[in-house]
């Protein structure tokens, strides 16, 4: 039977993005592509709207169960005076936490339409395609003791790095399966020049590739030579797998690489579950966009790109991914842009919907 992907589009330019997908995703089914059960639930302010709770049990179930889990955004300003335990943000930290998805992919490619978009130059970035691949749910951002206490006649603040071998071995195992449906290469990223976590973690690293993974190459660079390397050579890299503080800044200064957050997928994956799929939650990087909701100017790329995503790391429909890249940089190759891809003297925007066809006429025509 098809496999099961729950829909949760959530609030503000999330439901607006989502039904562009829903397009996508009913061509493929017509037209001999991959077709999906699809479910559809509430999350964020539409779930507290409708049942009190930015996420119902019966929708986190959905979502264990689920192949595959495609959220839009969460959050707005009619939220904002909530308690914290309501807030929509929470629904979002409930799927994460519960799924376990401890490794954040976050791919930064350069579509060459876009290329005078990024902040470097043209010849760094065309043909860009490089995945940073970080840690989640451990290091400094949850290791004890934390907390700001007072020694002497100063406060001290304290926070811990700290990484368990099995920790590790997962999201390397996470980078070394992406790595093997994309280049072949993974660059891990740590600081083991100054850092004990850092030595455990590169000789975990090394010692998962050489029992399960000799045929992706490995090779480590220092985390701080890596941000210099992301910027002045990206193209050398291919999966790029670190830590979650390392990761949180590397993938940022990567996104920049690309231009406008309207065109930003993420994935977080779990470990597998019995039929071999990770779980698995994709979503754009961007928010809500409450300025611009409900107006019909939201980028739907960014969402898309997302389900292109799930369809080459959940479904092993990496063609299609690929023939659904190659829509949307057509697309873009033509001309059309939302409005968050032009300046003001560009010319003339093209809607939500209208972006959304366009793709949709470009898999049609390919
Ligand atoms: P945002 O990402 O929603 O918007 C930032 C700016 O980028 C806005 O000017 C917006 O119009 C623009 N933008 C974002 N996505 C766009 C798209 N697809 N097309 C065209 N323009 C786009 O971030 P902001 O404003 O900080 O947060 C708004 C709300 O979203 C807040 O409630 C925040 O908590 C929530 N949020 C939710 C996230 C999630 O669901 N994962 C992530 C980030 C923020
Ligand atoms: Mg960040």
């Amino acid at each position: 039977s098809d496999p099961t992907l729950l829909i949760l589009p959530g609030d503000g330019i999330g439901p607006e993005v989502m039904a562009e997908v829903r397009k996508v995703i009913e061509w493929f089914g017509a037209n001999g592509g991959p077709s999906f059960t699809v479910e559809e639930d509430l999350v964020g302010g539409a779930s507290y709207d409708a049942h009190g709770t930015p996420l119902t049990d019966a929708a986190m179930e959905r979502a264990q169960n689920a192949d595959a889990v495609l959220l839009g955004a969460v959050g707005g300003p009619a939220y904002d005076a909530l308690d914290f335990s309501v807030k929509p943000e929470r629904g979002l930290l409930r799927l994460r936490k519960e799924m376990d998805l401890f490794a954040n992919l976050r791919p930064a490619q350069c579509f060459e339409a876009l290329a005078d978009f990024s902040s470097l130059k043209r010849e760094v970035v065309s043909g860009l395609d490089l995945m940073i691949v970080r840690e989640l749910t451990s290091g400094i951002y949850f290791g004890e003791p934390r907390g700001i206490v007072r020694e002497g006649n100063e406060r001290v603040g304290i926070n811990t790095q700290r990484y368990t071998e099995s920790e590790i071995a997962r999201v390397a195992r996470s980078a070394f399966e992406l790595a093997r449906k994309r280049d072949g290469r993974v660059c891990s990223m740590e600081k083991a020049n100054v850092m004990e976590s850092g030595i455990l973690w590169r000789e975990v690293v090394q010692e998962i590739h050489d029992a399960e993974y000799q045929d992706v190459e490995l090779s480590h660079m220092y985390a701080d030579a890596g941000a210099m390397q992301i910027c002045r050579n990206p193209k050398q890299f291919d999966v790029i797998v670190t830590d979650n503080l390392f990761g949180d800044i590397l993938s940022d200064a990567a996104a920049m690489l690309t231009g406008s957050l309207g065109m930003l997928p993420s994935a977080s994956l779990g470990v597998p579950m019995e039929n071999g799929r990770p779980k698995a939650l994709y979503e754009p990087v961007h928010g809500s966009a409450p300025d611009i909701a409900g107006q019909g100017k939201a980028n739907p790329i960014a969402c898309i790109l997302s389900f292109a995503m799930a369809l080459r790391y959940s479904f092993d429909r990496g063609d299609e991914a690929t023939r659904l890249e190659s829509a949307v940089e057509k697309v873009l190759a033509d001309g059309l842009r939302t409005a968050d891809l032009m300046g003001p003297e560009d010319g003339t925007p093209v809607s939500t919907s209208q972006m959304g066809d366009a793709i949709v006429a470009a898999l049609a025509a390919a």
